[in-house]
């Protein structure tokens, strides 16, 4: 208990730590609020327009009426047109009674971890993670087991990395592909390997396939649960129309699991929240089955991959930042800046990447989010979701900020 909650709060909601990056992301918008020129590469959202054909289904929804309650799991046509789109682009086979439609992935992802979770059952965690991860896991009773790949191999863990970790109460195993905070894409043969080992002890797993359509050639994508039938038994798919279609705020996610699993899931949500609104789930629809769509997903990939290159290239010049592999994924770039830690030329001092990315900010206008709370001290998440010219900005601002850091803590690159 602490002084402020006067013990009002329960001890589960209590453990819930404050949002490590809030007082960041608050200096970031007072920056830019008192007019700073602020290159904000803190994103966690793609820049486009909601698809165009979901905007125009959700007003419609609103004119004819379509504002009432919907079936707890979704509307049977919107989970119909998730099982066929992921059997389309991923080959995956879900029935519409094997879908479940959340409010967001996040959503999707509670509902999950509520159904699988027994208390004290164990969830292996692969680090870096996102942010929300651990805190999902414990609220639903369960303990998050962190499990660390190499940072050569795009911190990608292995079979070995499992077992390493696998105690008589281990449950699910997590697996989000392509990766949020590192970019990584997990090759069909590893995630074979994975999904072995994972049948080998008899767990579940959650594979969060959010970023599924940001993987950038010659990188492919392979959805779990299209591996094997064994695979596609013990997976629940968790994807949404959030990152796809520009979507984030109309709140639609959704799981496709065995069907006992999205029955508990289904009963879960009916309690805790109904059904996600209806307006919203019309225009996922309509994102999901309207002509046109999957040509513009390739524009707007071609775009993201761009972005990418520059602030990959502009990134090897920068003294002090080491990227210790190339990102195929999402839209984000893990920057290691444990070289730039030490004194600087203008009375300041790193010690980690929280410091880095507060200087940086001060310093230089530039947002970006430190990897502690993603489970990576020493790096931090850089996001390509702005303007080329703005990236290239950001690189001048990277360089001048390093500079300002005596040679011997500046000039060394981390391998
Ligand atoms: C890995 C991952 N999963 C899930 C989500 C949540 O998506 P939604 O906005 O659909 O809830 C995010 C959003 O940042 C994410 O990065």
């Amino acid at each position: 208990m602490t002084a402020q909650d006067n013990g009002l709060v329960g001890r589960r909601a209590a453990a819930l730590p404050a949002s490590a990056t809030a007082s960041l992301d608050a200096s970031i918008k007072d920056l830019a609020a008192a007019g700073h020129d602020i290159i904000n590469l803190t994103s966690g959202e793609v820049d486009f327009d909601t698809i165009a054909q979901a905007s125009a289904a959700g007003i419609a929804a609103i004119e004819s009426g379509f504002t009432r309650y919907t079936a707890a799991a979704g509307t049977a046509q919107l989970r119909q047109a998730v099982g066929d789109w992921l059997a389309r682009r991923h080959g995956t086979s879900y029935g519409a009674d094997q879908v479940v439609v959340a409010n967001g992935a996040k959503h999707a992802l509670f509902n999950a971890f509520m159904a699988l979770l027994d208390p004290g059952d164990e969830v292996l965690l692969p680090a870096p993670y996102w942010v929300s991860f651990p805190h999902l896991i414990t609220l639903a009773g369960g303990s998050p087991v962190v499990v660390r790949g190499r940072a050569e191999n795009g911190f990608k863990i292995t079979p070995g990395d499992l077992s390493q970790h696998l105690t008589g109460r281990t449950k699910v195993l997590v697996l989000n592909n392509p990766v949020n905070p590192t970019g990584a894409v997990y090759r069909k043969d590893e995630l074979e390997a994975l999904a072995d080992r994972a049948a080998g002890a008899n767990l579940r797993i959650i594979s969060d396939e959010i970023y599924a359509e940001l993987a950038y050639p010659p990188a492919t994508f392979t959805s779990l649960a299209s591996i094997s039938q064994d695979a596609m038994s013990r997976t629940v798919t968790i994807n949404g129309v959030s990152k796809t279609f520009a979507m984030t705020g109309w709140r639609i996610g959704y799981a496709a699991a065995p069907l006992a699993v999205a029955k508990a899931m289904a009963a879960i949500q009916s309690h805790a929240a109904s059904a996600p609104s209806a307006i919203s789930q019309r225009a996922a629809l309509a994102a999901l089955t309207s002509e046109g769509v999957v040509a513009e997903l390739d524009r707007r990939r071609a775009s993201l991959d761009s972005r990418r290159q520059v602030l990959l290239g502009g990134l090897r010049g920068v003294p002090g930042i080491g990227v210790p592999f190339e990102p195929a994924g999402a839209f984000f770039v893990l920057a290691g800046v444990e070289a730039s830690y030490g004194p600087r030329g203008d009375g300041t001092v790193i010690g980690s990447a929280a410091d880095y990315a507060r200087h940086l900010l001060e310093r230089e206008l530039v947002g970006v989010v430190p990897g502690e709370s993603f489970g990576a001290p020493g790096y931090v998440r850089i996001s390509y979701v702005a303007e080329e010219t703005r990236l290239r900005e950001a690189i001048g601002r990277l360089r001048r900020f390093a500079a300002a850091a005596p040679q011997s803590s500046a000039m060394v690159t981390p391998g």
